[in-house]
């Protein structure tokens, strides 16, 4: 369960993504999969913190460290989330973050790497800028980038411009995960209170402080029997702001199709296919069946916003036989990645 590119980007390093499954409650990578998944050939494992909360970092750490594996968290959904009091990004090897239009530190686009390690700091710089690192003095009006050239790299540079747009808003960024998180815990115990059969997920008890970029929501759809996309139509359209499904999992998105690519042959060999794909991902598609989500903008405004949501899913779910019945009510792919 993750946004494409953490995928499409391990095609580009010339290496084969194998997808694992996921703990169905947190979509975040099941650590007993990835276990399961290590070969001779794995190299790294990548930890998606998903939506609003963290994956189980103590066993995933524990199994890179037992295989010698790096690893690398994906954070772009989860500026400022902490595991046992420490932020996401600074437990693995590598931390990546984005700060594309949706996120909830946004310049429009551009990212960040985090890493503890002076060499893989200078390594990236060089990935980063043409094999060129940071100048320790720069005269003014003078190129603060030399070259160094030890590292053949490319032009990934995040323009000058977004950058102080991201600074600007990392101010904002504390008071923002506060309000947010204030909204998200109002609204989760109104729905636990209401017993609507839709409540707020369960984190792993190590979650000290939970990132919002989309607030997941746990349906029982059994019980409820009307689809999340069917439910996630009906909740756009009383509240008239998205509520969606999640993408769908990688194993069946349309989004990874490295057999479009001539340039991923070498890794997307039948075998290599097999090892990426090849098998069940029920957790992931229960998160998929499961889960309602909507955009953290959605918890910055006032206490009136938690009262039009509870209200829209009393709505909502007081119409569900009439729901049940609607044919050709299908969910809008809405996203903001
Ligand atoms: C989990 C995850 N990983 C990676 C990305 C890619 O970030 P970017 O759009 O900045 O390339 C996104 C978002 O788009 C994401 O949600």
């Amino acid at each position: 369960m993750t946004w494409v590119a953490s995928a499409s980007a391990v095609l580009r390093a010339g290496a084969l993504p194998v997808l694992v499954d996921v703990d169905p409650e947190t979509g975040c990578i099941d650590a007993r999969a990835a276990e399961q998944a290590v070969t001779s050939a794995t190299r790294a494992v990548i930890v998606v913190h998903l939506a609003c909360t963290v994956a189980d970092l103590d066993a995933l750490l524990a199994i890179a460290t037992r295989f010698d594996l790096a690893v690398v968290e994906d954070c772009a959904q989860a500026h400022g989330a902490e595991w046992r009091n420490r932020q996401v990004g600074t437990l693995g090897d590598f931390g990546a973050f984005s700060f594309q239009s949706g996120k909830v530190l946004a310049a429009g686009e551009g990212g960040a790497v985090t890493t503890s390690s002076p060499s893989a700091f200078r390594t990236l710089q060089q990935l980063r800028a043409d094999g060129r690192t940071y100048a320790d003095d720069v005269a003014p009006g003078s190129m603060e980038l030399v070259v160094d050239g030890t590292v053949m790299g490319a032009n990934h540079c995040m323009p000058e411009v977004l950058a102080a747009v991201a600074l600007d808003r990392l101010a904002q960024l504390e008071a923002q995960h506060d309000r947010r998180t204030t909204q998200a815990d109002e609204l989760e115990r109104r729905l636990a209170a209401e017993a609507l059969g839709i409540r707020g997920l369960s984190s792993h008890a190590c979650v000290t402080r939970r990132s919002i970029y989309e607030l997941a929501l746990r349906v029982d759809v059994d019980a409820i029997g009307v689809p999340v996309d069917t439910l996630a139509t009906a909740l756009t359209a009383e509240l008239e702001r998205p509520v969606y499904p999640p993408h769908d999992p990688l194993h069946r998105s349309p989004y990874f199709s490295p057999s479009t690519r001539p340039r991923f042959r070498n890794q997307w060999t039948k075998d290599g296919a097999m090892r990426s794909v090849g098998r069940s991902f029920p957790g992931a598609d229960a998160y998929r069946r499961s889960t309602l989500l909507t955009h953290h903008a959605a918890l910055l405004g006032g206490e009136d916003d938690i009262d039009d949501f509870v209200h829209a899913f009393q709505k909502v779910l007081a119409n569900v036989v009439a729901l049940r019945n609607t044919s050709g009510v299908e969910g809008r792919a809405v996203s903001y990645s």
